[in-house]
């Protein structure tokens, strides 16, 4: 049975809204005001960190220094001699950080492993997840828009553990000398298809018992039913295609009528 926390679940790991109502894309970005003292900690999810301030704010130790993707904000922490950086994850420009804060209990995504991650678009979140599995690990990012891609080269350019790939997710073989098998496969292709386009993934790089997370928006496989009808009918695809789904997590307030299914891959 696939447990639905429909976004409301338990530890949100931070980022409370502020009170005048929630940050949407056109608000001020999240981070702590020029001087204000932060306190950083583990999340639960290793890689992950909980910046606690004003607000507090999910975000990852940066492997570029100096650098911002997407003009989110950086924290800066003093560690001994040295100071820590810490870049601001903003869940209205991530459904992985939106599911994060809706309580997902597996992630997957983790230091030193490898992730497959279909639908990069400019990046955004493929350097996040460059953060958490640092220089031990590696994600390999597909995207199939010219521009898009054009940014998430730039981006790679700056975390060398990220292999960006300009090609269409549907014909997976064609990167078969770029990727290796991996632990977890996430996708957000926004497609009809995504489900199947995950299943193709899986069969060629995802290992047995490997993860998945897939972010579903209602909208683009049927806008005629209710987005509960969508999420369940896409969970019985994954489970004919191979998959075991375990949770299901909605992805208010900061993604409307999405939600993101995890699982385990073929499980021995
Ligand atoms: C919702 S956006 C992804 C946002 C991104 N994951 C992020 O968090 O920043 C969906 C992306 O999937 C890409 N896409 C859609 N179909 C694809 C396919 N078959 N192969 C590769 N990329 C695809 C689109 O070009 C678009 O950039």
């Amino acid at each position: 049975m696939v447990k639905d926390f429909r976004g409301s679940r338990g530890d949100r790991g931070g980022f409370r809204r502020s009170r005048g109502g929630p940050r949407g894309r056109g608000g001020p970005r999240g981070g702590p005001r020029g001087g204000a003292k932060v306190i950083v900690e583990p999340h639960r999810f290793p890689g992950v960190y909980i910046i606690r301030g004003k607000e507090d704010m999910i975000g990852t130790r940066s492997l570029a220094p100096g650098e911002t993707v997407y003009q989110e904000k950086k924290v800066q922490v003093p560690e001994g001699d040295i100071k820590i950086e810490y870049r601001v994850w903003n869940p209205y420009r991530s459904k992985i950080a939106a599911t994060i804060l809706g309580g997902v209990e597996q992630l997957g995504i983790r230091p030193g492993c490898k992730v497959l991650y279909l639908g990069a678009a400019s990046g955004t979140t493929v350097s996040h997840v460059a953060d958490i599995v640092g220089l031990e690990g590696s994600v390999y990012a597909v995207e199939f828009s010219e521009r898009s891609g054009r940014d998430l080269v730039n981006m790679a350019k700056k975390r060398i553990n990220v292999v960006p790939i300009v090609d269409d997710a549907r014909h997976p073989i064609r990167y078969r000398m770029l990727v290796p098998m991996v632990d977890v496969l996430f996708a957000d292709v926004a497609q009809r298809d995504q489900a199947r386009i995950l299943a193709l993934n899986a069969q060629h790089y995802l290992k047995n018992g490997g993860r998945f997370l897939i972010s579903i928006k209602a909208n683009c496989i049927d806008s005629t039913v209710e987005p509960s009808v969508v999420f369940e009918r896409e969970i019985e695809t994954l489970k004919e295609l191979g998959f075991v789904p375990e949770e299901m997590i909605t992805l208010e307030p900061y993604e409307v009528d999405h939600a993101a299914v995890s699982g385990v891959y073929r499980p021995s």
